[in-house]
Formats: C-alpha cells, structure tokens, sequence
C-alpha cells in the first residue's frame, strides 16, 4: 500500500477537480493512446458533472504527498434493469508516477463501491500490450472482446464511390435523417429498432441488455444535448413505417475536427439488403455539407463483427488501433 498516496472520493466536483482529472488524463492518454485527441478541460468537466443516461458516477482522485494529483478513477454505475449488475471503470495514473501501487489503490476503493452496490460485474476498456492490460491481467480481470478501432479521413475518401453507395436504390425504403431529439412520428419506430443493438457482439462481456422506447430514446438526445454534444442521426424507413436501420454520429461539443461512431444497426428482418452501406454513406454525405469541419471519425467495432467491419471497409475506415474489453466478475466480500 503506498502510505504517501491519498485517496480521495470526489462527491462535488469542483472546477479545479476537473482541472486536476484532466491534467491526469492528458498525460496517461499522451502516453498510451498518442493518436487519439484527449478530451479538453470543457469537456471533462462536463463528463465529470452532467447527468449520464440511465446512471450515475462516482469519481476518486490520487494525490502525492505535495498534492498534486496522480491517478484518477471514475466509476459508472448502470441503473437501468437489464444492466443494474454492472459498472465502467475508467482509470488513469499520471505516467511519471506508475508502478508504485497508485492503481490498485484506487482499484481497491472502486471494487467495494461495486460491492455496496451489488454489482457482479466490473468492465474496463485497455489498449492492446499496453500497461493498462499488464495491470488487468494483474488484478484478475479476464479479457472478455477484443476491439478494433478504425478511422475514416474524410479529405481522402473515395467521394464518388460513397456518392453512389449513398444514391443506389433500395426499393421500399427511404433516407431520412434529423439531429438531436427523433421527431414525433419516428419516434415508437425508432425506439424499436433501437434494440437492434442489443445481439451486437459483445463477446464474453456480461452486459446485459436495454429496452428502449420513445422516453428513453428523447431522454438519451438531451442528455447529449445538455453535456454540449451534437447527435446526427441517418435513419432508413420501410414503406410499412418500421425503422429498419439507423446510424448515429456525435459531433463533440468544440467544434473537434473528430467525429465518433455512436450505433449503427440494421433491424434482422432488414438485413442482408445492404442497408447498413446505405445509411452509412449517407451519413458521410451529410456530414460532408452540413458540418465539413469534421475531417475524420473514429469507430469501434468487435473483431469479430464481420458484416460491420465489411461495411466500414467498404466505406474507407482504416484500423488504426486495438483495444480489449477486460472484465472483473466482482469478489463477494
Ligand atoms: C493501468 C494503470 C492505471 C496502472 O497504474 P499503476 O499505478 O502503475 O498500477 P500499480 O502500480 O498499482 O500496478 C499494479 C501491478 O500491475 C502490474 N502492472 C502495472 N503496470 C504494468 C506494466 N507497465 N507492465 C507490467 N505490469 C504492470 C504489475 O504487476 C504491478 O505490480 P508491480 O509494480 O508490483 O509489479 C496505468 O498504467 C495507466 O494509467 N494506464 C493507462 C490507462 C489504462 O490503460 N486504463 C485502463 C486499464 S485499468
């Protein structure tokens, strides 16, 4: 145990807690992830501090003997049925001050947490051969999925190729597309085709699954809404009204030239009509006159999910780096 580390469970986060967070992100992410943008202050202070969808967070910070920070440990707590056996861990220890127990110290607090709350299942997310899977492997996570994570630079896409992906027919359905909250219509149909997601590949994880309907789904768009984000959704519509497939892309709050890949999925009595293709380079379409500031966007996507690596491929994305889901089936006390 490393007597000159204190551990500190963060119950209001104040601007300079945001500020210290931030400081230990950059550093870990600088080091371990040097492709990927780190989040600004703005917007830690806005995860740290703004309600999330269907959970709530719990947050410790590390300090050296001088005070200053050094590890910082976040903890969601999943509330919904279907997913109140699980919590995220997100962990960082400031690179100049590793391997002197840091980590497992605060570890060791975020597992009672999962305890007192009776969650059987801890998942974190750690770049391949990193330190953050040594550390896992340590602790007794197992790994549960392996992610490949891909980007598409939109100054070097294949335009016409998307163009055409974009404009081929599909017979009985048709594109439409809206930001932040579904409109009234869609929304029951879109709620329905949101549980679509739910027989992703999800490998050995223990994650549960979530019923979506049109409150869930008005919710989810606020809560975006409110942490500052923007959520463009692209959506192909059956003739009979049913939403048979969607994807959605988050704009980051601060005009970040990256953009993420939330869902993309097809409903199964759609598949296998190219529509997954189709909405997808519609929405590259889209961003391309809408918001062509974004010039790349970054995706995840289960090693294993052929059909959608296929089409991510189709559309240009690239891998450019892995990571694995470990997971810790939590200890009884
Ligand atoms: C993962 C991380 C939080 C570990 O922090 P830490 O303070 O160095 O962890 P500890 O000192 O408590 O390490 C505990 C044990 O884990 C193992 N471990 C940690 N880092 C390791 C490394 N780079 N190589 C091999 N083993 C390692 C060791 O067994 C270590 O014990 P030891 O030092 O006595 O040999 C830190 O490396 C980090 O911030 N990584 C980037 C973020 C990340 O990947 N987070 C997700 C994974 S939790």
């Amino acid at each position: 145990m490393p007597e000159h580390i204190h551990l500190t469970a963060l119950h209001d986060v104040l601007p300079a807690d945001a500020a210290a967070w931030h400081q230990v992100i950059s550093a870990s992410m600088l080091h371990d992830l040097p492709d990927v943008p780190p989040p600004g202050p703005e917007q830690i202070h806005t995860q740290l501090t703004q309600p999330t969808l269907n959970s709530h967070r719990l947050t410790w910070m590390a300090t050296g003997r001088d005070g200053r920070p050094v590890g910082v440990a976040g903890l969601r707590m999943f509330t919904s049925p279907g997913r109140d056996h699980l919590a995220e861990l997100e962990l960082h220890v400031d690179p100049a001050h590793r391997r002197q127990g840091t980590g497992s110290l605060l570890l060791s607090a975020v597992v009672a947490a999962c305890r007192a709350e009776n969650r059987r299942s801890l998942i974190v997310e750690a770049a391949a051969d990193s330190p953050g899977e040594a550390f896992c492997e340590k602790e007794n996570f197992r790994q549960a999925l392996a992610l490949d994570h891909l980007i598409l630079h939109l100054d070097r896409l294949d335009a016409s190729a998307v163009l055409q992906a974009a404009e081929a027919e599909h017979p009985g359905y048709w594109l439409t597309g809206w930001t932040g909250t579904v409109p009234d219509t869609l929304a029951a149909a879109f709620a329905t085709a949101k549980n679509a997601m739910n027989d992703m590949p999800v490998g050995d994880l223990d994650y549960g699954t979530v019923t979506w309907d049109a409150a869930r789904v008005r919710t989810m768009a606020q809560v975006v809404a409110d942490r500052g984000d923007t959520l463009l959704t692209l959506a192909a519509v059956h003739d009979d009204g049913t939403v048979a497939g969607y994807t959605e892309i988050l704009l980051p709050q601060g005009a970040s030239p990256r953009a993420q890949q939330y869902d993309t999925a097809v409903v199964p009595a759609h598949r296998g009509h190219g529509l997954g293709l189709w909405v997808k380079a519609a929405m590259l379409r889209r961003l391309h006159t809408e918001h062509p500031g974004v010039i790349e966007i970054e995706t995840d996507c289960a090693e294993d999910n052929v059909h959608m690596l296929a089409v991510n491929h189709a559309l240009g994305f690239r891998s450019y780096r892995r990571t694995r889901e470990f997971q810790l089936d939590v200890p009884a006390s």
